[in-house]
């Protein structure tokens, strides 16, 4: 396999074209807007530049990574001849389900289709295409070319042969792939959310205060970063859906989202990408927030 396509030039979409890349396949990066294709080549360079700072690459290797890449605003376009796509659009289960239905129209049967979900159903996700054997969960962690992990997923029908490839195919990335079967939260997230639900509720609860709780995590669990700045990396409104992902398909009400975790997603604190969350990232590192609903 040489040739994938990669739908989405998000923060997600972009790592995972560059790792694609810089191990040497073809890469089609797809995105509707051209301008969001410019903004994820723009940061795959910078974080390709960071890599040739640190001489993990050089920069003969920078070259050929960008140089394997290419962009494309049309999916039909951008998926003729490739083997494999990955899907790193945002996650919306209709967006997904809409994207699963073209991409069956226009790549051949043999294409298989990947998604970097990291909480819808693969099952679902899998039914609406005529090709459920060779539809699989390829989660990617964030930042994609430093962190190891890719938890591989199968769904109900996914076939042996596809997961086999696809495990061999992440470990020419330099990969870990973990395989785990298609339950809500998979693995990764089964066990992080209700850790990251558990310190709000610790917060919300004036048991301790955000700086106190992240560096209990942080030095006395070798976290390398506390449970609360973690969130406002992955974005709050994330993990909320997540939460509630995992709330509604087991019903269980261990997995209830914090209240306060509802209320700062309703007044649009997302975290980082907002520029707050229980940390304050306006100036580019993160600052305290101080808050009425923070204070014990
Ligand atoms: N998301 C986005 N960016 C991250 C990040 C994360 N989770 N963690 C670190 N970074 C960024 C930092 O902001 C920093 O960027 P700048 O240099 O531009 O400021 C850069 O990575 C380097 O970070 P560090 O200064 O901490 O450098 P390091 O080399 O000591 O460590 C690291 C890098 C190994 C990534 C470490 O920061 C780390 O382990 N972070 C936690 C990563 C993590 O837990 N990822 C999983 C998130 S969950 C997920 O992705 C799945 C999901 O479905 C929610």
């Amino acid at each position: 396999m040489k040739n994938v396509a990669v739908i989405g030039a998000g923060t997600m979409g972009n790592g995972i074209a560059h790792v694609f890349a810089q191990y040497g396949y073809k890469v089609n990066l797809i995105d509707i807007q051209q301008a969001s294709l410019d903004k994820g080549i723009a940061t795959i360079t910078k974080n390709l530049d960071r890599q040739v700072a640190k001489e993990i690459l050089t920069e003969a290797q920078k070259g050929e990574t960008l140089g394997n890449i290419t962009t494309f605003t049309s999916m039909e376009e951008g998926v003729k001849g490739v083997e494999l796509v990955v899907e790193a659009a945002t996650e919306n289960v209709d967006l997904k389900l809409k994207i699963f239905k073209d991409l069956d129209q226009f790549t051949a049967e043999n294409v298989i289709l990947a998604t970097n979900t990291s909480s819808i159903s693969i099952t679902q996700i899998a039914a609406v295409t005529n090709r459920a054997d060779k539809v699989i969960g390829m989660h990617f962690m964030n930042p994609v070319p430093v962190m190891k992990l890719v938890e591989i997923i199968r769904g109900y029908s996914t076939s042996d042969e596809v997961t086999n490839t696809i495990m061999d195919l992440s470990r020419s990335l330099k990969k870990v792939p973990v395989e785990v079967n298609d339950y809500p939260g998979f693995v990764a997230n089964r066990i992080l959310m209700p850790m990251i639900n558990e310190a709000i509720y610790t917060l919300f609860e004036g048991v301790a205060g955000v700086e106190e709780i992240d560096t209990v995590m942080k030095l006395g669990m070798a976290h390398p970063m506390g449970p609360l700045q973690l969130a406002d990396f992955i974005g709050l409104d994330v993990c909320l859906a997540i939460l509630n992902v995992l709330h509604d398909g087991f019903g269980n009400p261990k997995y209830a989202p914090c209240p306060l975790l509802v209320n700062m997603v309703t007044a649009g604190k997302k975290g980082v990408k907002s520029g707050e969350g229980f940390y304050s990232w306006t100036h580019g590192t993160k600052d305290l927030v101080v808050s009425n609903n923070f204070k014990k």
